[in-house]
């Protein structure tokens, strides 16, 4: 991808010197792009972002699942991927799923990624094609809305995100920015300062905007996966257009999914090699828990996000 973002960096390079900066998470700086924060320089970025909003063109049979990173994105990949590609991928034969073989990330690729590549994907009318985009709902290519396409968002308390963004973007940050401290961290994160944040606004866009399309956009959160996989998995899959028959529910076709993908088969598959340049297979796979909050924040700290959250989605109905 090294060339391609070159290219594109100097295509769109009068626009981003343009546009307010803060620090960092991964990179030196953090760009606000369409009142979100975006990395300057990498793959899901505020170039990538024009990039995509430039030369991505939607076509309707087309399924997004949307995320701000750390809320569950490898997860909804994998399951959706699962469920849709079911009778290609056999959950019989387990060993030979590409699931089994892959990370989730390489089996569904992101748009901002495919924004960079010149031959795509999908080839021959693969339909439907599976993207993932980490772009806040009011910033997606028109296409993607014009087109009425089908998008799965997925939300995480924002304790829990935060803690899982620490620990992701110490691993991967750029070595000559040295590593965040948690208190460093939690400012930038109550200040609304993380890629693709502010965090309420990137939930509360696509939660509106679910309530305004429930047909084209299902809102799910972390927490009742977790709570609740089966149910929810059921859910997806009639979301998605490949709800689960009567005989395969009887045959246990759903458990052998949400087994699948679990958080323990992922890891494991998981341990060794990379997605691409610098990213390693098992930087998404850290504890996939809830709660993990209560070990790191002080109860200043929760009070205080406590607080901000209450303000934010006052009215939304949305519990973790
Ligand atoms: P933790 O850091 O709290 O463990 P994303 O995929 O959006 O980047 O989110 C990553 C978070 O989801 C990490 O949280 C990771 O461990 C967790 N996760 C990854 N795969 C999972 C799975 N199959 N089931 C549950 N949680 C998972």
């Amino acid at each position: 991808h090294g060339k391609a973002l070159a290219l594109l960096d100097n295509r769109y390079k009068d626009k981003l010197t343009s546009l307010p900066k803060e620090k960092g998470w991964f990179t030196e700086n953090l760009h606000l792009y369409q009142d979100f924060w975006h990395e300057s320089a990498r793959v899901v970025s505020a170039v990538t972002v024009m990039a995509s909003q430039d030369n991505f063109q939607a076509q309707p049979t087309d399924i997004y699942i949307a995320t701000l990173q750390k809320s569950g994105t490898t997860w909804v990949k994998a399951l959706s991927f699962a469920i849709i590609n079911r009778t290609i991928y056999k959950t019989n034969s387990l060993s030979t799923h590409p699931l089994q073989i892959l990370n989730p990330h390489r089996c569904v690729p992101f748009v901002e990624i495919e924004a960079l590549h010149r031959l795509p994907t999908y080839v021959d009318g693969h339909s439907p094609r599976l993207f993932s985009t980490h772009m806040p709902y009011t910033s997606l290519p028109k296409s993607v809305l014009d087109n009425g396409c089908r998008i799965v968002y997925i939300c995480r308390n924002p304790k829990d995100v935060l803690v899982s963004l620490f620990y992701y973007a110490n691993r991967l940050r750029d070595k000559s920015i040295g590593q965040l401290t948690f208190e460093e961290a939690f400012e930038m994160f109550t200040k609304g300062v993380i890629p693709l944040g502010p965090y309420w606004d990137h939930v509360k866009g696509y939660y509106m905007a679910a309530l305004e399309r429930p047909k084209e956009i299902l809102f799910l959160t972390y927490e009742d996966m977790q709570k609740d996989t089966v149910n929810n998995v059921k859910r997806l899959a009639e979301f998605l257009g490949y709800p689960f028959s009567k005989e395969e529910e009887d045959e246990g076709e759903v458990d052998k999914i949400v087994k699948l993908c679990s958080f323990e088969t992922l890891k494991d598959v998981n341990k060794h090699g990379v997605v691409n340049k610098g990213f390693p297979n098992d930087v998404f796979f850290r504890k996939g828990k809830i709660g993990d909050w209560t070990n790191h924040l002080t109860d200043e700290m929760s009070q205080c996000l406590d607080e901000i959250t209450k303000i934010k989605f006052d009215g939304l109905d949305i519990s973790f």
